[in-house]
């Protein structure tokens, strides 16, 4: 994939899989924009992207911060912004939970996507990183699903009117990312190990695996409106059979297969 000399901006691009995108379009040949709130991190990320990274300090709930962000115009926008969710169960978390995951999470992943699509060129796109609890029951994240979905659900709304803009969503699954820095590490293994299990790829994500899907829809001028999972199959099957092997097939004496 060619991106020599596209303007990109990478909304959350200091770390994860905002991080792993940002490397990847820079990698492709873009002008690389990289806005998170923090500029110490700003700083440590750009180094590691590479010369000519350029750093600028934004927060998803600041919309006079994304419009600055925004200003010189782009033609690629990916929105990766991590803002956390209220964990827990519903009845727990209740409303307040409910509004707060709401107006922090879905609300500014939303004003930034809208602002993004106004500032992209025609023709360019805007790439919101979703996550799989929208569209998966998984106990314990029904706030953080239904800030997720909300966003999914504003994805075709919005392409269908910004068009020939492009808009779209990424939904990862659980991915190793600095989000979860926080969790001990011997914690932190057992987590991915037993997510792993669970996936029918047998691993959890790595941030390389959402950032080449979103070079890949940042590039394809034919995909607007969709959400792509990138969750190595989450929730296809919580149970697992064994794969039975074929026994060797015998051969007749022409030496075809015989079917049994
Ligand atoms: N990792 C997973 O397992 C997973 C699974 C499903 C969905 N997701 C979604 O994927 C997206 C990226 O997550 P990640 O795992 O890559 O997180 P991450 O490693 O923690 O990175 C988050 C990035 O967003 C920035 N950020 C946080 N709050 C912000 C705000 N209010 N305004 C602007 N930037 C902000 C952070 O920098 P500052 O803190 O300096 O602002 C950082 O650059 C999130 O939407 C997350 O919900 C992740």
């Amino acid at each position: 994939m060619e991106f020599t000399n596209d303007r990109v901006l990478v909304l959350g691009g200091s770390s994860g899989i905002g991080f792993a995108a940002a490397k990847a379009f820079k990698a492709a040949g873009a002008l690389v924009t990289i806005a998170a709130r923090s500029m110490d991190r700003l700083e440590m990320a750009g180094a590691e992207i590479g010369a000519e990274t350029r750093l600028v300090v934004a927060d998803v709930g600041d919309p006079a911060s994304l419009t600055s962000a925004l200003a010189e115009g782009f033609d690629h926008v990916v929105v990766s912004a991590g803002v956390a969710a209220v964990p827990g169960p519903l009845v727990e978390i209740g409303a307040d939970g409910i509004a707060e995951s709401l107006t922090g999470k879905a609300l500014g992943q939303a004003q930034a996507t809208l602002l993004a699509a106004q500032a992209v060129e025609p023709g360019g796109s805007v790439t919101v990183v979703t996550g799989v609890a929208g569209r998966k029951p998984l106990s314990g994240m029904g706030a953080v699903g239904m800030a997720n979905a909300a966003i999914e659900a504003m994805v075709p709304v919005l392409a269908a009117e910004v068009g020939p803009t492009r808009v779209n969503a990424v939904s990862p699954g659980l991915t190793n990312t600095g989000a979860y820095a926080a969790i001990p590490q011997v914690e932190r293994n057992n987590l991915f190990a037993n997510a792993a299990s669970r996936l029918p790829v047998g691993r959890v994500g790595d941030p390389a695996d959402l950032a080449k899907a979103i070079l890949a829809i940042a590039a394809n001028s034919f995909i607007t409106g969709t959400v792509l999972e990138v969750d190595g199959g989450a929730g296809l099957s919580t149970n697992r059979p064994s794969v039975r092997r074929p026994e060797k097939p015998a051969f007749s004496a022409k030496g075809s297969a015989v079917v049994h």
